[in-house]
């Protein structure tokens, strides 16, 4: 099979990487969660103290910092920090690191570099949009912000967080609004791209609709 590139971007909480993930496992591709990468860079900034407008000290920490995957596993300096990063103080705070030019910079290297020589679907904010402009096969995954905020509040009461339905909408809300007003390539939908609303969808009838779109070009 010759070389993939599949981009899958939308807002917080639309599904992107679960859908992300069976897409690869049917197809055979590799998975790479680039908000996961935000995450564990944000995660370094708070384990060190840094405050989030510290530009200065959050570019130097980047400098001496690795982020790498393994099997769908996400490496911090070479310690594997999948559930630390999903924690609730990180999703609030993620954009504020993510909207740092530097730190993006070195992210996008780094995706680039896995997509340059294996078969992959990336899911992220940019990826249609300015790390694979190129890909063979665009998906805008979106969901309204009820949903998207239910789906996050059901996940996070099954690991017993304690907080409410209308805090969790309101922190997405925020993270979208920082997401798409950013200045260096804020969340928007690529032109080419193919746009999935998946409020009234389940899980398999997306990755179906990918699936088939995938295919039918294909042929
Ligand atoms: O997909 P996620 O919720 O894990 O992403 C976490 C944050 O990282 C999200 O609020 C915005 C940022 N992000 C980004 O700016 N660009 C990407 N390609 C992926 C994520």
């Amino acid at each position: 099979m010759e070389k993939l590139a599949i981009a899958i971007d939308g807002p917080a909480g639309a599904g992107k990487s679960t859908i992300s993930k069976l897409v690869a496992n049917r197809i055979n591709l590799n998975y790479i969660d680039t908000g996961a990468m935000y995450r564990a860079i944000t995660y370094k900034v708070i384990n060190n103290g840094i405050e989030f407008d510290d530009k200065v000290e959050i570019i130097k920490l980047l400098n001496s910092t690795s982020i790498d995957f393994n099997h769908n596993h996400i490496y911090l300096d070479g310690k594997n920090v999948d559930k630390e990063i999903r924690e609730n103080k990180i999703s609030k705070n993620v954009s504020y690191i993510a909207k740092i030019k530097e730190v993006r910079e070195k992210m996008v290297e780094i995706q680039r570099k896995i997509a340059s020589n294996k078969s992959v679907i990336m899911d992220g904010r940019d990826i249609g949009t300015h790390v694979l402009p190129k890909a063979d096969f665009k998906f805008y995954i979106n969901a309204s912000v009820e949903e998207r905020g239910r789906r996050r509040y059901e996940e996070l009461k099954e690991k017993n967080f304690d907080t409410t339905l209308e805090k969790i909408i309101e922190e997405i809300k925020n993270r979208d609004r920082i997401d798409s007003t950013r200045e260096i390539s804020p969340l928007r939908k690529s032109e080419d791209a193919f746009e999935i609303d998946t409020t009234n969808l389940t899980i398999d009838q997306v990755v179906d609709k990918i699936i088939k779109t995938i295919e039918k070009r294909r042929e």
